[in-house]
């Protein structure tokens, strides 16, 4: 069983959007598939039409000795599960303020479900919490939606040093460009400049499109209802290069 996180420490960069057409893409090519919507705002699950609710909330599946596998729920696609997300999560970080090691909480709880997954997808909100750092820690990828502009250049150097003052393995980021204006010069300039320092980025690039603005009124990933649409295939790409990075 993989761990891969859709991470990063900015906001409204396509996380969300790669965790769920990566998702779909694992389960519709044979893996059996577990999206973790980790975001107290539940984006995750509600484009899966499953309610943002756990019994017991953040503390039942991450509290001393809990068992995750009761909450998670299938969605409508086959080999596709979810463990929906709930408002409570914003206070996970309390929760693993009470464990001595975050990520050793974290493992602890994937743990019994490696027998029954291939992969698991992390949808992360945007923070830098222990939350996170025990994400970090637990993931064999962290998987980096980068806009092409400056300050998320910035955010992502940011990240890097994190991962470096946390001792975590070489290779464990993954970046990739989301939302992609190709039209625009700077676009262009800061993705040369990026790619040119970064070996670790990943070569499919999401464009940006209305399209995948759909998913919200339709409450489905894209790749269920425009797979052939340039966003939906830039996914597919992106997915396939994942998989074949992480071995999965
Ligand atoms: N490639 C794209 N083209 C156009 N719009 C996009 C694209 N990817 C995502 N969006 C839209 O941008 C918004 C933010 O995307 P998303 O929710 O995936 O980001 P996020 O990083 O998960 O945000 P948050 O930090 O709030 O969790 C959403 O309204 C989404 O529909
Ligand atoms: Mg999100």
């Amino acid at each position: 069983m993989k761990v891969i996180a859709s991470y990063n420490i900015k906001g409204g960069v396509g996380k969300t959007a790669a965790s769920v057409n990566l998702a779909f893409a694992a389960a519709a090519s044979g893996r059996r598939t577990l999206l973790w919507d980790l975001d107290p705002q539940g984006a995750s699950s509600y484009y899966f039409r499953v309610k943002p609710k756990v019994r017991g909330g953040g503390r039942a599946l991450l509290g001393k000795g809990t068992e995750l596998g009761r909450a998670i729920k299938a969605s409508d696609w086959p080999r596709l599960d979810l463990i929906p997300a709930d408002f409570s999560f914003r206070h996970l970080d309390l929760v693993l303020q009470e464990a001595k090691r975050p990520g050793k909480r974290l493992r602890k709880a994937l743990a019994p479900l490696a027998s029954e997954y291939d992969l698991v997808l992390l949808d992360c909100p945007p923070s830098v919490s222990l939350l996170s750092e025990g994400v970090m820690s637990v993931a064999d990828r962290l998987l980096v939606p980068v806009i092409p502009t400056s300050l998320s250049l910035r955010a992502y150097r940011q990240l890097h040093r994190l991962c470096r003052d946390l001792e975590l393995p070489e290779g464990l980021l993954a970046p990739f460009f989301s939302m992609v204006d190709r039209r625009r010069k700077l676009h262009r300039e800061v993705a040369a400049q990026f790619s040119g320092r970064h070996r670790e980025l990943l070569r499919s690039y999401i464009p940006y499109a209305s399209v995948v603005e759909q998913m919200g009124p339709r409450r489905a990933p894209l790749l269920a209802f425009a797979p052939a649409s340039e966003a939906g295939r830039a996914f597919r790409q992106l997915w396939e290069e994942v998989a074949a990075r992480c071995e999965i």
